[in-house]
């Protein structure tokens, strides 16, 4: 377990009874009451559903502020790394604790580069989806049968093995991402070049064609680069958490980031991006705008504001900051400034700050408000939102993966209940039922 302070209690009441616990103090953040004895000595689980008030493990990784809206990865914070680094720069930060030399930096971008090739008889799985598949769907199976091909790279109990793993994750998220999408449009798959940096491989996976050379614009890959910086780690988020607990079981790491994908695909954690820009689309124009507020304020209509909210941010998501400045510079550059989904997403933001539902509930845009309006002048189909968000998060995963699995406190995760259901009773043949 990461280093944590011991030095204060809290007591508990219950009833005639008292019982003391420990008070676990980190590097930054709140403190944590330290629970772990407790069903032992009161018979009580503590009931916390969606753990909003729960710390799942302790990180040394990345550092959340919801109410300063603060994000850091290893201490840095993210603005200084999406203005001064790059995506794998931010990778090996992640994975190892520190900003690298110039030689250790160079090492690793060599031995990610040459791992980017998928074993040849994978495309087999590809071939077996149908065209109109989501790309998460295939993203799912394929990194999934990673384990199938890989099996020089599923002990974890084999700290080298467990690089390897991580370094063939990094590098084959991409060119699964990429064809997943040529699959998807009926184009042969292109495959990685070793002279080209990780985002700009990427793009011209996503965008060459063997008919013709494609040169990649390096306005989109800085910007591609900064989307997966933005998108690469975020403490403990619903993704992040399932794979910690598919690893806690001991499953492969390919396994544990297949559950990652899946959980990622959910719209109210990574599959956003894609239902803001379709929510952007259908509001059409800034004169709908009130329309939908009203409804995201409607109780009796599950409509949602899309990219708006976050369990921790009650602030600004810096990322959303980053990436709105993002947007206005890509769609400059692209000469699309005036695109009017990024009309009706300021407009939107403008007025939901405004409003005083949004004000008292502290709902702000997040990471996903804007990506998708990036993506799409980027020519992305909103279908594929979502997988470059997992490209982007597999290093924050791999990297919270690895934390747990040397942590020698480490147990197999499994929660409890508060049971409501039947009483015990037995068994009635269907003859004697009523
Ligand atoms: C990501 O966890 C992470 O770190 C995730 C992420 C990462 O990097 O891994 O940051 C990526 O998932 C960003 C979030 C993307 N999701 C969306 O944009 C979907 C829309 N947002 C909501 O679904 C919601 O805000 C969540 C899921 C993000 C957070 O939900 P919570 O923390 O469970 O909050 P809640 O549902 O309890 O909402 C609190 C109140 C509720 O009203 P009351 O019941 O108190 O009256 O705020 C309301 C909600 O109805 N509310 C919204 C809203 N989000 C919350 N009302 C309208 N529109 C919204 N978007």
């Amino acid at each position: 377990m990461a280093d944590t302070i011991h030095s204060r209690t809290a007591t508990l009441r219950i009833e005639d009874r008292e019982i003391e616990l420990p008070i676990l103090s980190g590097t930054l953040g709140p403190d944590v009451i330290d629970i772990r004895k407790l069903y032992a000595e009161s018979g009580m689980f503590t009931f916390d559903p969606g753990f909003t008030s729960t710390a799942s493990c302790s990180s040394a990784i990345t550092y959340i502020d919801g109410d300063e809206g603060e994000l850091l990865y290893r201490g840095y914070p993210i603005e200084q790394l999406a203005e001064r680094s790059h995506f794998l720069e931010v990778c090996y930060l992640l994975l190892y604790g520190d900003l690298p030399s110039a030689e250790k930096l160079a090492d690793f971008e060599f031995r990610i580069t040459r791992h980017t090739m998928l074993h040849e008889q994978m495309q087999y799985f590809f071939r077996g989806f149908r065209r109109d598949a989501h790309p998460m769907a295939t993203m799912v199976g394929v990194v999934g049968a990673m384990s199938a091909f890989y099996h020089d790279s599923t002990d974890i109990t084999d700290p080298w093995q467990r690089e390897v793993a991580a370094i063939r994750m990094i590098a084959k998220m991409p060119t699964i991402a990429a064809w997943a999408y040529k699959y998807s449009i009926g184009q042969p798959f292109i495959y990685p070049r070793n002279d080209l940096d990780y985002a700009s491989n990427f793009l011209h996976m996503c965008f060459a064609t063997p008919c013709e050379t494609h040169n990649v614009d390096p306005i989109l890959t800085r910007a591609m680069d900064r989307i997966m910086m933005l998108h690469a780690d975020h403490e403990q988020n619903a993704s992040t958490s399932t794979v910690r607990l598919a690893g806690s079981s001991g499953a492969n790491p390919f396994a544990c980031i297949a559950a990652g994908i899946a959980c990622l695909w959910g719209p109210a954690h990574g599959g956003a991006n894609q239902a803001t820009l379709e929510m952007l689309r259908e509001i059409g124009r800034i004169e709908r705008i009130p329309e939908f507020i009203a409804r995201a304020k409607d109780k009796n209509d599950p409509f949602r504001l899309m990219g708006f909210g976050h369990r921790v941010y009650k602030n600004f998501d810096p990322r959303a900051k980053v990436m709105k400045q993002s947007a206005d510079e890509v769609l400059d550059l692209l000469g699309v400034r005036d695109n009017p989904l990024l009309q009706v997403a300021k407009e939107l933001e403008r007025i939901a700050l405004e409003d005083d539902y949004f004000v008292s509930k502290k709902l702000y845009p997040n990471v996903d408000f804007y990506s998708g309006i990036i993506l799409e002048a980027m020519g992305f189909p909103t279908a594929m939102f979502t997988p470059i968000f997992a490209v982007s998060r597999t290093v924050g995963w791999i990297a919270q993966w690895k934390e747990m699995i040397a942590d020698p406190t480490q147990k197999i995760g499994r929660p409890r209940q508060l049971y409501v259901g039947a009483g015990r009773r037995d068994h009635v043949e269907v003859e004697n039922r009523g």
